[in-house]
């Protein structure tokens, strides 16, 4: 592959499917402020890719985590190693079965996992706009082959098997990176500022967590990380609201192995 190509054929679809969520003129100038900040940070990659010998190297010792939000999460244990980075985009479900003054009850995610793990390594700056960027658009699909706006390519589904289990799947046909069923050891709120959901319309950015895989995982998944939320986060009562609800969200998801 020529060397100004890498950015452009990883982060920008040829056949761009246009945001769904656009209701009113506000939210559409959202949108296209993001848009158009994920598409001129793009654009300098592959001006700056045009003057390289080679294409850039995708060497994961170079990805660093941002696990810093206002309090910082433990660092990954000794002796682990990055494995893998994805991007993922679904919904956190809640219910709000009690009464209107109620807190909604989280049910968990379902989401799919994007794999973005060259991105983290080359180009720190843009995976940590691509959740908010993925979340502008429809996930059309649990299936769906490529992150919109990028062609990141599908790398696995999370999904929660009881209320304190979230699942992840690094299986496709693929790629087999392991299954791991998870636990939570830390979490801290997404840092002020962070993408309160689509359109800035939403209530909040999810908290950053550590989880630790419970036994059994495979692929020597060991922990994951959930940071750089958008979006995600329930009302903070139920008035109003059905008895289960989604909230969209995009987050990135580190995973490390022994
Ligand atoms: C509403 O539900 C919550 C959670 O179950 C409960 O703690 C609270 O007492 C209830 N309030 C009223 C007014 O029923
Ligand atoms: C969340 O919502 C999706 C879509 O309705 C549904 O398929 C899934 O079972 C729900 N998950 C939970 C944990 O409620
Ligand atoms: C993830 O994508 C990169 C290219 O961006 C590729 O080199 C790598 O093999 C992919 N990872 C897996 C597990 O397929
Ligand atoms: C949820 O699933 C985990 C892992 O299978 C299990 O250890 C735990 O007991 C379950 N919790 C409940 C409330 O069923
Ligand atoms: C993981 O996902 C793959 C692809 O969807 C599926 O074939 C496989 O059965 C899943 N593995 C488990 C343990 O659920
Ligand atoms: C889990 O969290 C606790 C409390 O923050 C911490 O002391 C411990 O080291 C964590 N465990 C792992 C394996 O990271």
């Amino acid at each position: 592959m020529r060397s100004s190509l890498w950015a452009a054929s990883v982060l920008c679809a040829t056949a761009l499917s246009a945001p769904t969520y656009s209701t009113s003129a506000a939210a559409r100038s959202v949108e296209m402020r993001v848009l158009s900040g994920y598409f001129q940070l793009l654009g300098r990659k592959v001006q700056d890719e045009k003057n390289m010998a080679q294409a850039p190297v995708c060497n994961m010792n170079n990805a660093v985590m941002p696990i810093a939000s206002p309090t910082s999460l433990p660092p990954p244990s000794t002796g682990l190693t990055l494995k893998h980075v994805a991007i993922g985009r679904g919904t956190q479900n809640y219910s709000c079965r009690a009464n209107e003054t109620a807190a909604p009850v989280a049910l968990g995610a379902v989401a799919t996992l994007y794999n973005a793990s060259c991105v983290a390594a080359i180009y720190p700056d843009l995976l940590s706009v691509l959740p908010n960027v993925a979340l502008q658009f429809e996930l059309t699909d649990i299936d769906q082959a490529t992150l919109s706006p990028s062609n990141l390519a599908i790398s696995g589904h999370h999904y929660f098997s009881n209320l304190t289990t979230p699942i992840f799947n690094l299986s496709t046909t693929a790629m087999d990176l392991g299954f791991a069923t998870c636990a939570k050891n830390n979490s801290v709120a997404a840092p002020a500022g962070e993408p309160t959901g689509q359109d800035d319309e939403g209530f909040g950015a999810v908290t950053w967590l550590k989880l630790l895989t419970r036994g059994g995982a495979t692929g020597n998944l060991k922990e994951v990380y959930r940071v750089n939320t958008a979006g995600g986060k329930p009302p903070t009562t139920c008035a109003g609201m059905p008895a289960t609800f989604e909230v969209e969200y995009a987050a990135e998801y580190w995973f490390y192995a022994s």
